[in-house]
């Protein structure tokens, strides 16, 4: 199966009008995948709710189109919470993680609404206990459980993180009743329940059953030994797309249905009183709908490489520097010819590090040709920077044969405006 993308003309056209390196979604595309998640993850005997985990990509725009499409959002700073809010999110849509808020985040989210917050350690409770305290005002809190699965593309691995900077281990339970007794004794705090995340880019659906397993497990004892009653679980996200012809990840569909079928399964057997379930898609949901567009520069060859240096780079898709994340790409510019040339497409940034993609298929490719990277819509803009001042690029919205421009170009201007002297 091959990887899809939006037409050819209209690319050129795009990269026409506002310049390259510009990133590109097809809002239809993303549009269809929120609708698998909320048409797919539904039960008959718990409520459901899609959080879309705005980390990924986050702009009015794309949190406009999430609330349309009825998902709620994972949020984890001031900033993500003051974008969401902008875009019109009620507090309650929200759900606030994070290993460490700031009193002020705090604060902010108290003051925007009854919303909930996910608390990843016993201090952060009592740091929010004592905002609730002093503004008298409500809020729902999730514990954040670390529950020793780990997974990651094709791997999963239990009992193996159990130092990991996330969320308290699942097996300190007298640590997590203390938590909860903490939350039922403020006036202003209730004990919604619990949250986990094991990992990203999941391409097992396995790993997410071990993860139901323990959860449930934990969750059960805490029913049956403590008297404690889990309304609200969190899953967390991790589900993968396809960068490459090689990723074969599993469909919306039927990683849903998967854990939908697998918790009512744990609700049922255990007779337990949960009332929602929850998962928090960040990659998945805008991952393979994004795409940046490049124009080749100078080429250059060594002995054993030809590159080809376009005018992004590192500065506006750190993944392959920091996770040697592999992508696929194409030749807009001589989309008919076979691509049978390999290629070394390297950034302009001052880093050796700075390849964009180590073996790049394409045909014979000339500068001033306009190069097409697949599957860059997540964790590509958010992880943006301006090393070597480079602005961040525009980003458009397609839809069908129209689209609009959603974010500008990040202008020298724009990037001397933090200089106070
Ligand atoms: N929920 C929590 C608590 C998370 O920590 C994350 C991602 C998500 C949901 C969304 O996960 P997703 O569905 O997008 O896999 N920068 C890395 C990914 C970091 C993910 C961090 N947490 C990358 O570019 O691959």
């Amino acid at each position: 199966m091959s990887l899809t993308y939006p037409d050819p003309s209209l690319l050129k056209e795009l990269a026409g009008e506002y310049g390259t390196p510009l990133m590109v979604y097809d809002e239809d595309a993303i549009r269809q995948t929120m609708r698998a998640y909320t048409e797919n993850f539904r039960s008959d005997i718990f409520e459901t709710a899609v959080l879309y985990a705005s980390k990924a990509f986050l702009c009015t725009a794309i949190a406009g189109i999430a609330m349309e499409e009825g998902l709620h959002f994972d949020a984890v700073s001031g900033g993500e919470i003051y974008c969401l809010a902008k875009a019109g999110a009620s507090a309650e849509r929200i759900h606030f993680h994070g290993n460490n808020k700031t009193p002020g985040e705090i604060e902010d989210f108290f003051r925007l609404g009854h919303g909930h917050i996910i608390v990843d350690n016993e201090d952060e409770l009592k740091l929010v206990r004592s905002i609730a305290n002093s503004l008298k005002q409500p809020m729902d809190i999730l514990i954040r459980l670390n529950p020793g699965v780990e997974a990651h593309t094709h791997e999963y691995i239990a009992t193996a993180t159990k130092d990991s900077k996330f969320g308290i281990s699942i097996d300190k339970t007298d640590a997590i009743i203390s938590m909860v007794n903490i939350i039922e004794a403020c006036p202003y705090l209730t004990f919604a329940g619990f949250h986990s995340h094991i990992g990203s880019q999941i391409l097992e659906s396995e790993a997410f059953a071990m993860e139901i397993r323990v959860m449930f497990e934990f969750i059960g004892m805490m029913h049956d030994r403590h008297g404690i009653d889990v309304r609200d679980l969190d899953l967390g996200g991790g589900f993968a797309i396809r960068y490459t012809h090689e990723d074969n990840p599993p469909s919306t569909e039927s990683v849903c249905r998967r854990i939908i079928s697998l918790c009512e399964e744990e609700v049922t057997r255990r007779n337990l009183p949960l009332k929602r379930l929850m998962i928090e898609p960040g990659r998945s949901i805008v991952g393979d709908s994004g795409y940046t567009l490049y124009t080749a520069g100078c080429r250059k060859s060594t002995d054993s490489r030809e590159y080809v240096f376009i005018d992004g780079g590192m500065a506006d898709n750190i993944r392959p520097a920091l996770y040697e994340a592999e992508y696929t790409c194409r030749n807009i510019t001589r989309n008919d010819e076979a691509p049978d040339r390999t290629y070394t497409l390297a950034g302009k940034c001052c880093e050796s590090g700075d390849i964009l993609i180590k073996e790049a298929r394409l045909p014979e490719t000339f500068p001033g040709d306009l190069l097409l990277v697949h599957a860059t819509g997540a964790y590509g803009y958010s992880m943006a920077s301006n090393y070597n001042r480079l602005g961040r690029p525009p980003v458009v919205f397609i839809n069908g044969s129209s689209h609009r421009l959603v974010l500008r170009r990040e202008t020298y201007e724009d990037m001397m405006n933090l200089d106070v002297e």
